[in-house]
């Protein structure tokens, strides 16, 4: 009996706990599009857009088909092209620097800091200096709140303000964080999320939404969302693309995010727990003061090359581990090419060597964080 529920598979994310959860309320909001039909731009789209707004409280909030597409919009509403730098920190998602490229313009990759992951002001002020040295013209910068922990914005707005750039925050792991008592949304000039499905505030397939205090700059992102519309129906006046959120997406995440802040609170409660059990074992994340994090990803540090034969060895017990991110961007085939900011980006390459994830959601039980915790500590005893 024992055996079998050692070996017991664990999931990386349960959506299926939180759909159970969820029961008959999200058929009925699903059921309510399916009787009006209206799958494209139905009523559920601005009600949830408006949910949105007040909850992080920016002024505008477009929603989209994906994180991806949000932040790419906004590089597109602000012109950004050919001969444009933009930075972004070098250890995250590959999203972060794609978009910058896609626009024809370069991502100049930044280092991070060491205890929270997320991009170090020090390195983007050399990044800004790389830009200018290969006759980029620096126009933004693209912070991340990776794993659900809100970049340093202090730091990262006194930068942006003294050379000119300005900020739109990759907040596809970090949206319902707070800094300085502030929900995330609101810092720069944009904020982009994500709600794929395994994000904390995820979908039942892709979206993702843009949230700006700019009114000019959300009619602009209106109009890229829909092929670049102006105020006739067949006089685009701008390229644009196809990036709606569709109805019955936005009528799951309304059922969502009406449990958003007791997961955010489940979630809090497992980190801290992880923290207690593996402080001693592992690298275990810091808030940095005046954050909170809605610990899309819970990530620990095991140097000294011994994190493969952890992930091994929890796997032979069942527990799922991922690694974010065995490369980071520099070290990717795509992004080889471009430039990385001056004093090079050693934290993040490191990063990319010790950093494991574990399972963390808002229904993981505590005998399962238990087994998990104890799991990682017998591992590493040997
Ligand atoms: C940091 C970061 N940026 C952008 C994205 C892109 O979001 P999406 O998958 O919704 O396009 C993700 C998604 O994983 C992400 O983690």
């Amino acid at each position: 009996m024992n055996q079998h529920l050692r070996l017991d598979p664990i999931p990386f994310v349960d959506i299926s706990a939180q759909r159970r959860r969820l029961g008959t309320a999200l058929d009925e909001a699903v059921g309510r599009v399916m009787a009006h039909c209206q799958f494209i731009g139905g009523p559920e789209v601005a009600q949830l857009e408006a949910e949105l707004a007040a909850y992080c409280g920016a002024k505008h909030v477009v929603s989209c088909a994906s994180g991806t597409d949000a932040l790419l919009m906004v590089l597109m509403a602000k012109e950004i092209g050919p001969g444009d730098a933009v930075l972004c920190p070098s250890f995250t998602f590959c999203a972060t620097a794609e978009v910058v490229a896609l626009t024809g313009a370069t991502p100049v990759l930044v280092d991070v800091d060491e205890a929270t992951f997320n991009i170090n002001a020090a390195s983007l002020a050399r990044g800004v200096a790389t830009a200018h040295k290969a006759g980029l013209k620096p126009k933004a910068v693209i912070p991340v709140d990776l794993f659900g922990q809100p970049a340093n914005f202090d730091a990262i707005l006194a930068v942006a303000e003294a050379e000119r750039l300005f900020v739109l925050d990759d907040a596809a792991q970090g949206f319902g964080a707070s800094y300085k008592g502030r929900r995330l949304g609101t810092f720069g000039l944009a904020t982009a999320t994500s709600f794929f499905p395994a994000k904390p505030l995820g979908c039942y397939g892709d979206g993702g939404a843009i949230f700006t205090d700019d009114a000019a700059l959300a009619d602009t992102l209106r109009s890229i969302r829909v092929h670049g519309h102006g105020s006739e129906k067949y006089d685009n006046v701008r390229l644009g693309l196809t990036a709606r959120l569709d109805t019955i997406q936005a009528a799951v995440l309304i059922e969502k995010l009406k449990i958003f802040d007791d997961e955010i609170a489940a979630r809090n409660r497992v980190a801290q727990r992880y923290a207690n059990g593996l402080g001693n074992v592992v690298g275990v994340p810091r808030l940095a003061e005046g954050c909170t994090s809605i610990w899309a990803v819970y990530t620990v540090r095991v140097p000294g090359g011994r994190r493969d034969k952890l992930a091994e060895a929890l796997k032979a017990q069942g527990v799922p581990t991922m690694i974010y991110y065995p490369k980071s961007v520099h070290q990717q085939t795509a992004y080889k090419h471009f430039p990385v900011a001056e004093g090079g980006v050693a934290v993040s390459e490191q990063l990319s060597a010790d950093v494991i994830s574990l399972p963390i959601h808002a229904y993981l039980d505590e005998p399962t964080q238990d087994r998990i915790i104890k799991a990682v500590r017998d591992a590493l005893a040997d």
